[in-house]
């Protein structure tokens, strides 16, 4: 082991900071509409049998990639194996392809949370005479020529001052404050949704399993729909557990020799999908409730992504009456945390390369990554606005192309050979020796063999081509 290298204070270090990397937009803007969609507790159970068993596997052979080899994904492929460091570079363009456009969206959030927070004690509404309740605020903010860049500057320079200071005193203390906020403004705020007159139904839709949705336009049960759901679910996990970013290798490659990978790995897993599950429980009642009250449909009320989290729900705020303000304000502290913790994995994951590649101390790695950032940032902070008509290719814009990209190609093709790595090349072994090499027990080696030879890479595979189908439009496929 890099006797240089920085190391997490232990492992409740490590699962913090690696639950807080997985914590992010995804669980609180995805998962609870994937829920809803696709047939509510039915989608929960599929979920949960591909986390323990494909999200084990992945993550498992991440985490221990970063530990065996003391390096963060750029060179620690080449470590294993000459000649596979490709996949190391892969796996380091994603990050500094998300991270521009999560910089970006964490921009957003910090600009709602300022708005709410000044309407909850400076009354009065910010968001302009009834805009709360239309999506004239969102417009007219994202489409501003300096703003959105501003804010998205701002939100990286928190992520910076963390960064730099290292990985105990930065991030590892930052996740020391901010984590127990987290799960008590998502515990409160679901306790609270949970509570209003009305939830109850909401609550039923979201967790009673509803089988119609594996169910064809015949009505009995149809492949191609059990299919769609198994995709929309393997993707939300891999997204979720922040796997194929570089960052659980990086964080692995903290992770004290002392420290169980395999218990470590369970103990992320549990943290990150009890998050998405309270944020199923604050978001879908709350947004329930508001269709039944406005007489939208509910499907069409429950939306995924930016549309949901700043369109709909500061409508939903608003329909509750003053109390709504402190809701709103809460609510967007919650996902200022969840955004930040990620964000600084990813921004680490970038910087921890290319200390290891250039031999730069961490100060100038930090800088000279943020300057990247902010200028790639500039693209997608225009893209809704000055450079709005700028479709790069396909009809894309920057923001949807850099997700495009990284989510449904570049992921998956980075998680496809590194399970052919590890599966056929260097053989679990590899994997197992690291995770046993203190007499450590590694309970689940049969299953990780099994799952990362055969399993995984055929989800991965299927993954790909789904992805692809779907973003192009092509053979109707849709999810
Ligand atoms: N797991 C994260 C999430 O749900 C994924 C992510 C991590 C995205 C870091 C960007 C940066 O949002």
């Amino acid at each position: 082991m890099n006797e240089n290298r920085e190391n997490w204070s232990g492992r409740i270090g490590f699962v913090l900071a690696a639950a807080a990397s997985a914590i992010g937009l995804g669980n609180l803007w995805r998962f609870p509409y994937l829920a809803a969609q696709y047939g509510g507790g039915t989608f929960i159970v599929i979920y949960l049998v591909l986390l323990v068993t494909v999200g084990f596997t992945m993550m498992m052979a991440e985490v221990t990639i970063g530990r065996a080899t003391a390096q963060s994904q750029l060179t620690a492929y080449n470590k294993i194996k000459k000649g596979w460091g490709f996949v190391g570079l892969i796996g380091t363009i994603v990050p500094f392809l998300i991270i521009p456009y999560y910089t970006v969206i964490g921009g957003w959030v910090l600009k709602y949370f300022i708005a709410f927070a000044q309407m909850s004690f400076g009354g009065g509404e910010l968001m302009g005479a009834g805009a709360a309740q239309s999506s004239d605020f969102f417009g007219s903010f994202i489409s501003a020529p300096f703003a959105p860049f501003g804010y998205g500057v701002f939100f990286l320079l928190l992520c910076a001052a963390v960064i730099v200071m290292g990985v105990r005193k930065g991030i590892e203390k930052s996740n020391l404050v901010m984590m127990p906020l987290l799960f008590l403004l998502t515990i409160g705020i679901a306790v609270y949704v949970c509570t209003l007159p009305g939830a109850l139904a909401g609550i039923k839709y979201y967790l009673v399993p509803n089988m119609d949705a594996l169910a064809g336009a015949d009505g009995t049960f149809s492949v191609a729909r059990f299919g769609q759901t198994l995709m929309g679910a393997v993707g939300q996990m891999f997204f979720s557990l922040s796997i194929a970013m570089g960052i659980m290798i990086t964080y692995g490659s903290y992770v004290p020799k002392t420290a169980s990978i395999e218990k470590s790995v369970r103990h992320i897993e549990f943290f990150d999908t009890l998050i998405a599950f309270l944020a199923g429980l604050m978001i879908i009642p709350m947004v329930y409730v508001f269709a039944v009250k406005t007489g939208t449909p509910v499907n069409e009320a429950m939306k995924a992504g930016p549309g949901l989290m700043f369109i709909t729900l500061p409508k939903v705020f608003a329909s509750i009456g003053p109390a709504g303000n402190y809701l709103g304000m809460c609510f967007f502290a919650l996902v200022i945390f969840a955004a930040l913790t990620s964000c600084i994995s990813i921004y680490e994951a970038c910087v921890s390369a290319v200390c290891d590649f250039l031999k730069i101390s961490r100060k100038s790695s930090t800088f000279f990554v943020f300057f990247m950032i902010a200028f790639m940032s500039v693209f997608p902070a225009m893209g809704y606005g000055a450079w709005g008509d700028i479709k790069v290719i396909l009809g894309m814009q920057f923001l949807d192309l850099m997700d495009f990209s990284t989510s449904c190609l570049l992921m998956p093709i980075n998680a496809l050979l590194t399970c052919i790595l590890i599966g056929w090349v260097v053989g679990e072994k590899y994997i197992a020796d690291e995770v046993t090499h203190l007499g450590e027990p590694f309970k689940g080696r049969k299953l990780f063999a099994v799952m990362v030879k055969y399993v995984v890479p055929v989800f991965l595979a299927l993954l790909l081509i789904s992805e692809t189908c779907r973003n192009l439009g092509l053979f109707g496929w849709k999810i």
